[in-house]
């Protein structure tokens, strides 16, 4: 695992909207899985600059959703698949044809999360996936005890993450109890892992996911058996660090 340290969050990503663009360059197909949440907004518009500027052809490139929450209704504002419509593919100049998540309407949930890990192998599998950490060292919705080695799966949320998230809707009560997750040993099969953390209040999880053990009590520590990992952190979230 690699540990890179930027001043904040619009360097971290200037860097990383530049990892992606000379994975497009290389492969223009290339099967790139993002996250939702605030942390990787600066990675998209710095991403989507460089190709309205022309420094990368986003064109051919593929995108994968990491999770979903289950039970909105289809088309909702703060469904995964809305905001990554939204923040990343319209942005890019691409269509919904070039975009693929688990389907959080489908009738028989288990089905559908079973489908997208098909789904993903059936695409040659995830490049390059980003990833954000939960304060409570979760990563998609992968909460802490989620099996390291688990799949695309229904998972319940936290308290704790359904209040972070309280903030995308007017109320705590609308926060979906809820999720599809790609599972750890899901993300673990991306051939790149980017995971950025920013800000004071993601110090601990950074600290236990990089330099604790490897655990199923700190799901983000998985980092750590993947043989290509980079954590991206600014000056606040690295604090803990050693
Ligand atoms: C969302 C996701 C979550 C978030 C995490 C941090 O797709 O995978 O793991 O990355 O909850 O969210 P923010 O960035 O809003 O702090």
């Amino acid at each position: 695992m690699e540990v890179v340290i930027v001043p904040d969050a619009t360097a971290a990503g200037e860097l990383i909207a530049e990892a992606m663009a000379t994975l497009m360059r290389r492969k223009p197909d290339a099967l790139l899985g993002v996250a939702t949440g605030s942390t990787p907004l600066p990675i998209y518009q710095a991403l989507a600059a460089k190709v309205r500027a022309g420094e990368v052809d986003a064109s051919r490139a593929r995108i994968c959703q990491l999770d979903e929450y289950v039970g909105l209704p289809a088309g909702h504002p703060e469904s995964y698949r809305s905001v990554v419509l939204r923040e990343v593919v319209e942005p890019l100049g691409l269509g919904e044809d070039s975009f693929m998540g688990p389907d959080g309407t489908a009738p028989d949930v288990q089905a559908a999360c079973a489908a997208y890990d098909t789904a993903l192998s059936d695409a040659g599998g995830v490049d390059l996936q980003l990833l954000g950490i939960g304060t409570d060292g979760h990563i998609g919705f992968n909460e802490p005890c989620s099996s390291l080695a688990s799949r695309t799966r229904i998972k319940t949320l936290t308290r704790q993450t359904r209040e972070d998230n309280a903030r995308f809707f007017d109320s705590l009560d609308e926060v979906p109890h809820h999720v599809m997750t790609q599972g750890i040993g899901t993300i673990l099969e991306a051939r790149h892992l980017v995971l950025l953390a920013t800000g004071e209040g993601k110090s601990d999880a950074v600290a236990h996911a990089v330099e604790g053990p490897v655990a199923a009590l700190v799901p983000a520590s998985a980092l750590q058996l993947h043989r290509h990992a980079t954590v991206v952190v600014d000056e606040a979230a690295a604090s803990k660090l050693k």
